[in-house]
């Protein structure tokens, strides 16, 4: 995959900073290569990851107690993107992949940084993924606003909601979702109801933080002792290794 100079600068320098945070996905390193056409293109070279939750989605909705798991490692994870001075901007089932392990065990790990910002000054940038945007990203440039860090929280809030649902393929139901409509599965507990309207919260004044994400009742409950399994080898043949495994996953881009 090509992307311009400046995409290719920020998302390697981000993740460089990021090294240290356990669920983001660990760059090795940039490799820059040929020059084609008087171009330079180069290759990221990262953790090879397992499938992305948008993977496991697609076979249909995850157990409360899975959703949880993976909402609660979300959440911390985030916590120190945040306090690195990060905030992601688009978050999806399809940019969060999980750990190559022994374990039939799902730990999410967050990918694609492309379009990350560490610059207050991008707080003003309309980006992301159209879908899963928070209402107050949507006009934020026609009326010369800005946004928070609580545009990630957003994506997770979406994130859990199409976890438990099963992946949407229509983008109608997010629209719903931006106008405050939740169309609940059968079943679903109120505890689970009530913290993805916290996450969702048009406001993002009012949306929850990730702390009380983390200490929400529901998670509290779902995430004594067990972590969240499911059998995710169907998605990668089987195969398992280490974090940080010796097969490392590559993305190409232009540098120069
Ligand atoms: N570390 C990784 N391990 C395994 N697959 C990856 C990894 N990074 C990216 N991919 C694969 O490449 C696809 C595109 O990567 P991504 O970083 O999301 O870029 P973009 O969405 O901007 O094209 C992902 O959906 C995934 O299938
Ligand atoms: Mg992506």
């Amino acid at each position: 995959m090509f992307k311009s100079e400046s995409c290719a600068e920020r998302e390697t320098r981000i993740l460089d900073k990021l090294r240290p945070i356990p669920g983001v996905v660990f760059l090795h390193g940039l490799r820059r290569e040929r020059k084609v056409g008087g171009r330079c293109f180069g290759t990221m070279v990262m953790e090879l990851c397992g499938p992305s939750l948008r993977d496991l989605a697609m076979k249909g909705p995850l157990r409360e107690e899975e959703v949880a798991e993976i909402v609660k490692e979300l959440a911390e994870t985030l916590k120190g993107v945040h306090s690195s001075g990060v905030v992601h901007r688009d978050l999806k089932l399809e940019n969060v992949f999980t750990k190559l392990q022994d374990a039939s065990t799902i730990r999410p790990v967050i990918g694609d940084f492309g379009v990350a910002t560490d610059d207050a000054r991008e707080m003003s940038q309309s980006c992301g993924t159209e879908k899963y945007m928070a209402p107050e990203l949507i006009f934020v440039e026609r009326y010369g606003l800005s946004y928070t860090k609580a545009v990630d929280v957003w994506g997770l809030g979406v994130i859990a909601y199409e976890l438990l649902k099963g992946y949407q393929r229509s983008n109608l139901e997010m629209h719903l979702l931006r106008e405050g409509e939740f169309q609940w599965p059968a079943n679903l507990s109120p505890e689970a109801k009530n913290l993805i309207m916290g996450m969702l919260d048009l406001d993002p004044r009012k949306r929850l933080t990730l702390d009380q994400v983390i200490n929400h009742p529901w998670i509290l409950e779902n995430c004594s002792t067990t972590r969240a399994t499911a059998n995710i080898t169907s998605c990668c043949g089987g195969k398992r290794s280490t974090p940080h495994s010796s097969h490392p996953a590559v993305k190409k881009l232009r540098v120069a």
